[in-house]
């Protein structure tokens, strides 16, 4: 469809069309966005039996209206937030319940999604049928953090394997996430243009002064996977790297994971970044801050974060402009830089011409 090439040394990048016609931003909600696995949390959303988490997933994209619980038998469930009656929006609060109620007429379900009552439906042929319980959409935990699909390409492990092997010995269990270091971003440009910059560390050097003097950018790597990838940020001497991984002398493991998911690992703890398209050029960018170890906070890769978030943006809302230029059409690929980003050019390709 846009002629990426696998050959980096071959390959065009996307063409500016992708960026600029509405039809593709449309288009990318159902051939991308509802394909892969979005991120809603971490399972202290519903920790306790009758706990219920209503959210939208990408609110201002998708807008898909869905419903964390954790039912009595301790299990969690993700199910469609609309009523099989006439679709009124069953739980609109964060809230402790023995069961769903409907307000608009009445129809109770459980906490897994099960019909379990409708007034003044005596008569009515055929009911209740499986049609009438809460649809349930795929959910996957991974170190007590929920992601969900509403209609998966490929299954969970397929994006996250290689996180999983390589990061055995990071500790999950010690995450703790600090609202008040969380922060949303709204960026002027398109979002695959906000994820094409994190996906190259060729930048650093030239829009990020303060992080080019920790990492040692000659040895920064970038390493391929099916539907991740992930860049290794090797410290200068003397930076703070991580004590506890069986690898030497790293300051950050930068993993992104297709479409819009980014996961950075520094010795302080996990910054994850979530990249929610609302416009074609206006994009939510979420940090949420989860800290393992409080005293490394603000420290070697990880620090400055909100700078070099700034620095980002500024540069990604002048690429904006510069794909609305009728002067623009596509460019090339370093072969040695820009790997990962060809990547994503090439995942975007494969999904938008399914
Ligand atoms: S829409 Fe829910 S009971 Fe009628
Ligand atoms: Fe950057």
């Amino acid at each position: 469809m846009f002629n990426i090439n696998p050959d980096i040394k071959k390959s065009p990048t996307l063409p500016s069309s992708f960026y600029r016609d509405e039809k593709y931003f449309e288009d990318s909600k159902e051939k991308i966005f509802t394909k892969t696995w979005q991120f809603i949390g971490d399972t202290d959303l519903v920790k306790v039996p009758g706990q219920v988490y209503p959210f939208t997933l990408l609110d201002g994209y998708l807008n898909e209206p869905l419903l964390l619980t954790r039912d009595y038998d301790d299990n969690i469930n993700c199910l469609s937030n609309i009523c099989t009656h006439r679709a009124n929006i069953v739980c609109d609060g964060v809230d402790n319940v023995k069961s769903l109620r409907c307000r608009y007429h009445g129809r109770q379900f459980e906490l897994n999604g099960l019909f379990k009552f409708m007034p003044e439906f005596e008569g009515c042929e055929n009911f209740p049928s499986d049609k009438d319980n809460l649809p349930k959409i795929p959910f996957e935990i991974f170190n007590n953090f929920i992601f969900t699909s509403l209609n998966p390409y490929a299954p969970f492990e397929d994006f996250f394997k290689e996180i999983k092997e390589r990061l055995y010995w990071f500790p999950f269990h010690k995450l703790r996430l600090d609202t008040s270091r969380s922060k949303d971003y709204l960026v002027k440009a398109h979002w695959a243009l906000y994820c094409e910059n994190y996906l190259e560390g060729f930048h650093i050097p030239y829009v990020h002064k303060g992080l080019n003097d920790v990492l040692d950018y000659s040895n920064y790597t970038q390493e391929i996977y099916k539907y991740c990838n992930l860049q290794v940020g090797m410290a200068k001497s003397g930076e703070v790297i991580f004590d506890e991984s069986p690898e030497k002398n790293i300051a950050a493991y930068y993993y992104w994971v297709f479409p819009n998911m980014m996961f950075n690992f520094y010795p302080w703890g996990l910054s994850i970044n979530i990249v929610k398209p609302i416009e074609k050029n206006l994009t939510k960018v979420s940090f949420l801050t989860y800290i393992s170890d409080e005293s490394k906070y603000d420290t070697g890769a990880g620090s400055s974060l909100d700078r070099v978030e700034r620095e980002d943006e500024a540069i990604v809302e002048n690429v904006q402009k510069g794909i609305n230029s009728s002067l623009y059409k596509a460019g090339r690929f370093s072969p040695s830089r820009e790997t990962g980003v060809h990547h994503f050019h090439l995942l975007i390709d494969e999904f938008m011409s399914k």
